[in-house]
């Protein structure tokens, strides 16, 4: 069998098209722009690289939004002062801090201090616990557009045996909570795999859904999975250059082998990481929104 490729540039270009005229119609019958401003401290490669795609992304569809880039050396005081002027800011409905941040700066001072009705990212406690709840809330990007991909691809996940591999905070605790869920692309069985995972190869063999985000090149092979297993890749990992200085980057699953025995796989780049710039997009359109009281 070689797998159904789910790309993601597709189904975001789907999605981005739903919100340009969702973003259009707000702008005519309310007067509204939605308003993003994305903040990176210091020269991190890949973050810069994803901070220009979420800009450029934001101007495509006619969201209003605002880069600001930071020295390294950026105190926390100062970096706190700046989200709290974004905060009071009316023309600004979702606010995002890039991750990493340098070392010397505490991430949860920095993402705590977000308004959470303005939190796109939905990293805030408040968001983070509405999440588990199942409440209504800003859901984080990369898990919520990992489920849209499941669901408009036509993966069935009620019943599934789902398998994540990584506990960030980003991208395995909350994928697997939302997999556990009553809803859309949940009622899942799900296993949660980590570093100090007995005989992950085991867990992994048993997936019906492998979710990969450890961060480690082609981590997963082909005699890790079972046949027909769905496959989505979160990893981007920059393996290299070319010559023209552009990055070589490979996901966390070894796709040339394992997309022999998978019924369908994400590629790296095109699979997870246009959906998570795109539900960034619907999250600012969702915080534009409920601003203007119309949710
Ligand atoms: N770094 C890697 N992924 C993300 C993300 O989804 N949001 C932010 N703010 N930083 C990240």
């Amino acid at each position: 069998m070689t797998a159904q490729i789910i790309s993601g540039t597709e189904v975001a270009k789907e999605i981005r098209e739903e919100l340009k005229v969702e973003v259009a119609g707000l702008l005519e019958k309310h007067g509204v722009v939605p308003g993003l401003v994305t903040i990176l401290v210091g020269e991190n490669p890949a973050s810069q690289s994803y901070v220009a795609a979420k800009n450029k992304t934001a101007h495509a569809l006619g969201i209003h939004s605002e880069q600001v880039t930071l020295a390294a050396e950026t105190t926390e005081v100062d970096l706190l002062a700046l989200v709290d002027k974004y905060n009071q800011d009316p023309n600004i409905h979702g606010i995002l801090v890039q991750l990493p941040l340098p070392k010397h700066i505490n991430e949860a001072n920095v993402l705590y201090a977000i308004d959470p009705e303005k939190d796109v990212d939905g990293f805030h406690p408040v968001n983070v616990g509405k999440m588990v709840l199942g409440e209504q809330c800003f859901l984080p990007c990369t898990p919520h557009g990992i489920l849209e991909l499941l669901v408009r691809s036509g993966v069935q996940t009620s019943g599934a045996e789902v398998v994540i591999i990584g506990r960030s905070n980003i991208v395995g605790k909350p994928i697997a909570n939302l997999m556990l869920q009553k809803r859309s692309g949940g009622n899942a069985t799900v296993t949660l795999c980590h570093t100090r995972t007995k005989d992950m190869a085991a867990h992994c063999r048993r997936a019906d859904i492998l979710i990969a985000a450890v961060g480690v090149p082609k981590m997963v092979t082909a005699d890790m999975v079972k046949d027909g297993v769905a496959i989505i890749d979160v990893g981007v990992n920059r393996i290299g250059m070319t010559e023209a200085g552009k990055a070589i980057l490979a996901g966390d699953v070894d796709f040339e082998s394992v997309k022999e025995k998978a019924s369908c796989i994400t590629p790296v780049p095109g699979g997870v990481g246009p959906m998570t710039i795109t539900m960034l997009m619907k999250n600012t359109v969702q915080a534009a929104k409920m601003a203007a009281k119309l949710i």
